[in-house]
């Protein structure tokens, strides 16, 4: 009689939270979007029900039948387990899930996953926030265009500085590199791109903001843009070898 948001982490089963793997294995029924690693739904016990709701291109399934599909299904079965990529709550569209499911008063509980935003650069060598490179970090959507009503203001981020981190950004990275230049961030600033973080298909591509429109990209990707991009802690010897340096 409740349904469980629950965030899979970036693809790899083994950073899934605890909860998230308990709560697969004990599942009636598990609805999931596209994002989520076949890895982690092999968790799903054998007699429970999936369905997959991922949205495709060419395929969408509307955000109202995605809530009203919970619904019943919270109405009917012990535990619901609705599985997102990353956190729920981070462009996971689980805010609008959990607002229906308490407005037809179904238990909703949210277990909080490993956001890519953070996640990807980690698994890349990229930490989101460094001493001396980085005191903040701000996570956007690149989803949004000019006129939108959420559109974001790029060179106003461009002024905040600190790490930039870009979900759904593939499509309109030409532009969002043009219009972070435009408010002043340097053209030589470093970027690095995390495809498919966390699953054995994760690539990494490296460059600088003025190059980021040229890159090969496929989603989906995370897009780190800041100093911190120029890091690469993702090996031992990476490691040991910033950390022997002067500005470490
Ligand atoms: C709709 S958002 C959902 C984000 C998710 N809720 C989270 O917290 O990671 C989808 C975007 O997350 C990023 N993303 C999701 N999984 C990823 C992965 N395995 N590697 C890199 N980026 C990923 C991509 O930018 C993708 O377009």
């Amino acid at each position: 009689m409740t349904v469980h948001l629950v965030g899979g982490g970036p693809g790899d089963p083994d950073l899934l939270t605890i909860k998230a793997a308990r709560l697969l294995a004990e599942a009636d029924v598990v609805v999931h979007d596209a994002l989520v690693d076949p890895a982690v739904l092999a968790l799903v016990s054998p007699a429970a029900e999936l369905i997959d709701v991922g949205k495709r291109p060419g395929r969408p399934v509307p955000q109202e039948l995605i809530t009203e599909l919970l619904v019943q299904l919270g109405r009917r079965h012990r535990c619901v387990v609705r599985l997102k990529g990353g956190d729920p709550y981070v462009f996971g569209r689980g805010g609008e899930e959990a607002l229906g499911l308490q407005a037809a008063g179904v238990e909703v509980e949210v277990v909080p996953g490993i956001t890519s935003a953070v996640a990807a650069p980690a698994l890349a060598g990229v930490p989101v926030t460094h001493r001396g490179l980085a005191a903040s970090v701000t996570v956007v959507t690149g989803h949004r265009r000019v006129g939108d009503e959420e559109a974001t203001d790029w060179e106003a981020l461009a002024r905040v500085g600190g790490t930039v981190v870009v979900l759904m950004g593939v499509a309109e990275r030409a532009a969002i590199a043009a219009r972070l230049m435009a408010g002043g961030r340097p053209p030589d600033t470093p970027v690095a791109v995390v495809e498919r973080a966390g699953t054995p298909a994760q690539r990494v591509l490296r460059g600088r903001l003025d190059e980021l429109a040229f890159l090969e990209i496929s989603p989906p990707a995370t897009i780190v843009i800041g100093p911190v991009a120029a890091l690469d802690l993702a090996g031992a010897a990476a490691a040991t070898a910033y950390s022997a340096s002067p500005t470490g």
